[in-house]
């Protein structure tokens, strides 16, 4: 196995080597990884601009005309149905000055109108007016062919419902990259999907922090010793290979699944019963499509933890309570939604409070990497990739 730690030069070849042991001798990454905004400036350049990432869910732009808006590492782009029904992800800054065309967040519009000097755009992205250009040589012959003059698209995927985007023009198509995820997943029937509540929680770590701690149940012993850690022990739960192996021979998908177990004779059991189906059966599963897709599924309910990294200590994260399109019609009055999200909230702010621990431990200086349990083999799986693609090229 040939280590290209010459590349990622913010890590020793030593730490490097400590990560890349098989589970049973591993090692997490350093604190480096999470704290110097180095390594992150190389996360954008390598992972975040080069992968699939989910901006919105196909039923929160339900109708033509309806839009999210979100800033993608430094891009602002804006997920657009068209007029023509196609779903497309564009740039929204203007052609003109370069000022945004939108604010973050989401809205429903006929043409998009410049707030500068209201340049106005279809819900293709074309540029259909353009005041007071009389005089610029040539640019209204260039605006009535309207060749050219179209925000700049970027590469979309509908993959079960979600909308997922690739800044990188060259990148491999989505799809096939998680036809093992998608089959391990084929019968909760992701597609039919709608979000009924979507919580707010702007955070102050690196995201990786969040993602640890979505991905493994060993915390569950601790963190959640009174609420999830009866119903799902923590030594009940396992994580499935991805195929892949180890380290630079990782042949297999970029995901972990982690699966969990319901201890049926766990009196809190009957909480979580409610977000369950009887054909599905009552186990949790906590799944990340590298880097930071995050799915929690248990029955027909779904939970999409959608993570925004905004530098290499500050995030946002929007946690978006799905349900298939007949159990949302039914729970009108949003009692089901609401007592779902009063649940994952209590979860979530144990959550919160480990991930303020852990990040504050991090910035330490005495600190320094540690085991994994081989409960925690997502971590591992995730490790391995992240390697992989931080070694792979010159940033
Ligand atoms: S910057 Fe948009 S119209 Fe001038
Ligand atoms: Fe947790």
């Amino acid at each position: 196995m040939t280590i290209q730690q010459t590349k990622l030069p913010q890590l020793s070849a030593d730490e490097i080597a400590r990560v890349r042991q098989p589970l049973a001798q591993a090692y997490t990454l350093p604190p480096t990884a999470y704290t110097d905004p180095e390594v992150y400036e190389r996360e954008v350049a390598l992972i975040m601009r080069k992968s699939w990432l989910p901006l919105a869910r196909v039923d929160q732009v339900a109708k033509p005309g309806d839009y999210i808006s979100l800033d993608l590492f430094g891009q602002p782009v804006m997920v657009v149905h068209g007029k023509d029904g196609e779903i497309r992800t564009m740039s929204r800054v203007c052609l003109h000055r370069a000022a945004p065309l939108t604010e973050d967040g989401a809205g429903h519009r006929n043409l998009f109108t410049c707030p500068y000097h209201a340049w106005s755009y279809d819900t293709a992205g074309e540029l259909v007016r353009t005041p007071l250009m009389e005089g610029a040589d040539g640019f209204d012959e260039m605006s009535a062919t309207e060749k050219g003059c179209r925000l700049p698209q970027i590469r979309t995927e509908i993959w079960n419902g979600f909308i997922m985007a690739n800044l990188d023009d060259d990148a491999d198509p989505f799809a096939p990259q998680v036809a093992g995820f998608t089959k391990f997943f084929d019968k909760f029937n992701l597609d039919d999907l709608v979000v009924v509540k979507t919580l707010d929680f702007p955070s102050n770590w690196n995201w990786k922090v969040l993602v640890e701690n979505f991905m493994e149940a060993y915390h569950h012993i601790a963190t959640h010793a009174t609420t999830f850690g009866p119903v799902f022990p923590a030594s009940d739960s396992n994580v499935p290979d991805n195929d892949g192996a180890v380290a630079s021979e990782l042949e297999g998908g970029p995901w972990s699944i982690l699966h969990m177990p319901t201890n049926e004779e766990a009196p809190e059991a009957a909480d979580t019963a409610e977000a369950s189906d009887s054909s599905l059966g009552g186990d949790l599963y906590a799944n990340v499509i590298f880097p930071h897709f995050l799915l929690g599924i248990q029955g027909s309910g779904t939970a999409w933890y959608q993570i925004l990294p905004e530098s290499h200590d500050r995030l946002m994260l929007k946690i978006h309570f799905c349900l298939p399109r007949h159990l949302a019609e039914e729970d009108k009055d949003g009692a089901h939604a609401e007592a779902t999200a009063e649940m994952l909230t209590i979860i979530h702010n144990e959550d919160i409070e480990a991930n303020d621990q852990v990040w504050r431990g991090l910035n330490a200086p005495l600190t320094k990497q540690g085991r994994l349990s081989p409960l925690e083999k997502s971590i591992w799986q995730m490790n391995q990739w992240w390697l992989d693609k931080m070694t792979d090229a010159e940033a």
